[in-house]
């Protein structure tokens, strides 16, 4: 038996290409498992706790409870429709699983492994209440990047424990933050450094994952797993704190695996006996959490151990770093499930494009050319071609099959499983493509349409081969494209799911062939061209977005900006000046000489006697030859100002706070 889990995505957002990296070649892998007759459970759900998703419910006027569901169903949805199917897709809010946590919490707390302790947490004075995690942010202490609580997600990437980030501020007010000490637990990680090393010599991992943890398990510390939040599953040694979401999260693999399990297989036999293999499919930002915590985790409480960890390589948009703040994102639904693309083509992009450990690249140019000139020209034009030749003229096929086309399935075959073995699914793709350009050359060179004018038995014969080749390849696709695959069966009344993958090389004695579907269809290159345009303008959206994040200011320089309601006294044209305004204005203490770039837009008789607002403490400066002593706060619709005012009648030099 074998159990595959996927990394939980965070209930906090929607599903974009990135999560899809994992979750789509653990499916693939999966279905094929089963095509060869193995016994496998394939679970994952939403991860629903932690301080972001308390912070973003907050921001949207939710509770959390409301927030993670609405996210819960939405991953739901969108991992169905892209065919990505668990036998159990749960969620970490659901007290069958805060069960399980403290199940196993107990019992690492009754190992010894738990200890208490006094750390210094980030402490906000204006808030009145300490900061986890992503409450606070700061200063990366290993490489100076800025960081979050708990992650330097834009340096190193390392953990950070709580306390270790510097000069912390809170992100919820935005003022500094001091350090307190507050009581809590630490789980004795450094007391399993022996158990981690030789846990990594023999477990079976992407290389990618085995290097970095290799490294990391040379400098352990311990642990802290509670947090102070409202939100989570209570910690069962001190009800005041819940445990921090690394630990319930993983544990997720165990409750979802029991209720997958329920009247079907036996999860002790899983989780508690070592009697299945654990794959864990995750991504490379998260091998720290699954081949040093969780192991320990697991080992700390008496379960079983994870025999596999799959880590998929990053994700670039359009070649640029996968990043949501930049625009760098592909949203699986809106952006391709509304076009109406056929969510097989995405599943294959996503394999076939290149090892399942490099960063892959979605381009939406390279998306079409994938589709067109891959699937369509060479894979489903074999396909159907074969499948309505061998309609027209045959309907029914006597099977007669060349040994040498059924060595070569078999090759094919075996190609695939020895890919899959070293979860390489792009070799995957690279085996069935190449059965396929086979298929189309013998058919090419073979031309049964000549054929069966002269002899239609010989022709018989090359259908038969290449009716074989369609099955074989309807087959060993159906893993990546199984709805295509599906379609396109129905000619041959095939019924794919019922198919092993030993099925490809077997021959029938006849076959029946009806009418085919066109398997895939062609991309427009119109489509690409909106969808390129659309990217472009997300990508200058962000920047600009991110350009003014950049000068976010604190409080205290804010404060720095004297900014008062001022009244015009006078108002009038600066000579040979289209665009500027001399204007004499009282500030409260003073009257002052402002020249302001409005002109076009104001008339100056409009102005005098108006309360508008003023930046006084803007350095002086010349204006065609004017002094100006302030500048005149407005806003600026599309490059037209059009200045602030009070909104009743206030007092000239009222501080604007
Ligand atoms: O990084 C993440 O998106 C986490 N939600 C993954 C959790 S995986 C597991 F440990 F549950
Ligand atoms: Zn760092």
């Amino acid at each position: 038996m074998k159990l595959v889990t996927c990394g939980l995505p965070y209930a906090n957002g929607k599903a974009h290409i990135g999560h899809l990296r994992t979750y789509i070649p653990a499916d693939v892998y999966v279905r094929y498992l089963r095509m060869l007759g193995e016994d496998v459970i394939f679970v994952c759900g939403s991860d629903c706790h932690g301080t972001p998703i308390v912070v973003n419910a907050e921001k949207e006027g939710m509770t959390p409870k409301e927030f993670v569901e609405k996210y819960h169903e939405h991953f739901k949805n969108v991992l169905k429709a892209v065919g990505v199917d668990f036998d159990f897709y749960g969620k970490t809010a659901e007290e069958y699983h805060h069960e399980m946590t403290r199940e196993i919490v107990r019992r690492m707390i009754d190992g010894g492994y738990i200890y208490p302790a006094e750390v210094e947490l980030a402490y906000c004075t204006r808030c009145d209440r300490f900061l986890p995690d992503r409450y606070v942010e700061g200063i990366c202490p290993y490489c100076g990047a800025m960081a979050r609580g708990d992650e330097c997600d834009q340096g190193c990437g390392k953990h950070l424990e709580p306390g270790e980030i510097k000069d912390p501020r809170c992100k919820i007010c935005g003022n500094p933050a001091s350090f307190r000490k507050q009581k809590h637990y630490f789980f004795k990680l450094t007391a399993f450094k022996e158990f981690l090393t030789q846990y990594l010599e023999n477990l079976k991992a992407t290389e990618n994952a085995l290097n970095y943890a290799k490294e990391w398990v040379k400098n352990l510390r311990d642990w802290c797993i509670t947090r102070d939040l409202e939100w989570g599953v209570r910690f069962p040694g001190d009800e005041r704190f819940v445990v921090y979401v690394w630990v319930d999260a993983p544990i997720g693999y165990i409750s979802f695996t029991k209720k997958a399990c329920e009247n079907r297989c036996d999860w002790e036999a899983i989780w508690k006996r070592g009697e299945a293999e654990i794959i864990h499919f995750i991504g490379l930002d998260i091998v720290y959490h699954h081949c040093i915590f969780w192991p320990a985790m697991l080992k700390a409480a008496n379960f079983s151990l994870p025999t596999a960890i799959v880590a998929s390589g990053m994700v670039k948009v359009e070649g640029k770093t996968f990043s949501k703040s930049r625009g760098y994102v592909v949203w699986v639904e809106e952006d391709y499930l509304k076009q109406g693309f056929n969510p097989d083509y995405l599943r294959y992009y996503i394999l076939s494009y290149t090892s399942h450990q490099k960063d892959l690249n979605f381009s939406w140019r390279i998306f079409k050319d994938k589709v067109n000139n891959e699937l369509l020209a060479t894979f489903g034009n074999f396909l159907y071609r074969v499948l309505h030749f061998s309609w027209k003229n045959f309907g029914e096929v006597e099977m007669e099959v060349d040994d040498e086309v059924i060595v070569k399935i078999k090759e094919t075959r075996e190609k695939i499983i020895d890919a899959l073995n070293k979860w390489e699914f792009k070799m995957v793709c690279d085996a069935f493509m190449e059965l396929a350009a086979f298929g189309n050359s013998y058919f090419q060179s073979e031309k049964p349409w000549d054929l069966i004018k002269q002899d239609k038995n010989a022709a018989r014969k090359v259908i038969s081969n290449s009716l074989q080749l369609a099955k074989a390849l309807m087959i060993f696709a159906y893993p990546v494209m199984p709805e295509s695959m599906k379609k396109v069966a129905k000619a041959l009344e095939l019924d794919l799911t019922s198919c092993s993958l030993d099925d490809a090389a077997k021959i029938d004695e006849k076959m029946k062939v009806r009418k085919p579907d066109l398997p895939f269809e062609k991309i427009d290159e119109k489509v690409i061209e909106s969808l390129e345009r659309m990217m472009e303008n997300r990508f200058k959206e962000a920047e600009k977005k991110v350009e003014t994040k950049e000068e976010e200011i604190g409080l205290e320089d804010f404060k720095k900006l004297d900014i008062r309601v001022g009244r015009v006294l006078k108002a009038e044209k600066v000579q040979k000046s289209k665009k500027l305004l001399k204007l004499e204005v009282d500030v409260g203490n003073e009257v002052r000489q402002i020249v302001a770039g409005i002109a076009e837009n104001y008339e100056p008789e409009e102005l005098v006697g108006k309360s508008v607002v003023v930046l006084v403490n803007i350095k002086p400066t010349r204006i065609m030859g004017l002094e100006s002593r302030g500048m005149l706060l407005a806003a600026d619709v599309d490059g037209k100002a059009v200045l602030l005012m009070p909104e009743r009648d206030v007092e000239a030099g009222t501080k604007i706070k």
